[in-house]
């Protein structure tokens, strides 16, 4: 007989602890990973939003130098032309002919872009002058008068012989010549057909003539 009194129980008793400390190292960690990517995300777009000029440049080629922007505009500033030599009457009479640039602002490249126009006359020795055709008087536009057989701004009647000189004295100085360069296949030369020229703006008004950067 078992006397009931004499059972022993025995009970082990597990005490379980809350996990506390795991759950904090837990939380710690998905607390500095969010941080992480809330810094991260935000900082790698703004970089990238900056850099896209840099990056889309090399990936379209490079620079200025690259081919083709150097295909239109060399490192010297010559601008190649849509007109040839031979299409130039070689009787003196001269043609307007408009210049197309690329151009750049901070975050795009704009190509083939119109930035002014010139006048082009081939001399009967076959030299060819370039003018802006831009009136160093105060900015209107100078036409090529048949009749005459000169240079005329409508605005005020400056006038100008072909070679640029001023007939006048209305205009403070003769029609801005441009450097001209002709070349074949880019390289210079004095019977090329191609024609380059350094496309740039001057001051109005003035006696001197001081290009405009
Ligand atoms: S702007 Fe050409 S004459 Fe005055």
């Amino acid at each position: 007989m078992t006397n009931s009194s004499d059972e022993v129980t025995s009970e082990v008793v597990v005490s379980v602890q809350p996990d506390y400390p795991r759950r904090g190292i837990v939380r710690q960690a998905i607390t500095a990973v969010l941080s992480f990517l809330l810094v991260a995300v935000p900082g790698t777009l703004g970089g990238l939003f900056f850099l896209d000029p840099i990056l889309r440049r090399k990936k379209s080629g490079g620079n200025s130098d690259s081919g083709a922007v150097q295909a239109r505009k060399d490192s010297e500033g010559y601008i190649r032309l849509d007109v040839t030599r031979d299409a130039i009457p070689a009787d003196g009479t001269p043609v307007s002919v408009t210049v197309f640039d690329d151009i750049d602002d901070a975050w795009n490249r704009f190509s083939n872009v119109p930035v002014g126009s010139i006048w082009l006359r081939r001399g009967t020795d076959g030299v060819v002058s370039a003018f802006n055709s831009i009136c160093p008087h105060l900015g209107c536009s100078v036409n090529f008068r048949r009749a005459e057989n000169d240079f005329f701004c409508p605005c005020h009647t400056s006038a100008f012989g072909l070679d640029g000189e001023k007939t006048n004295q209305i205009p403070p100085r003769g029609m801005d010549s441009l450097d001209v360069s002709l070349r074949t296949a880019g390289e210079t030369d004095s019977n090329g057909s191609e024609i380059w020229v350094r496309f740039c703006n001057f001051r109005r008004a003035t006696a001197e003539k001081i290009e405009i950067q």
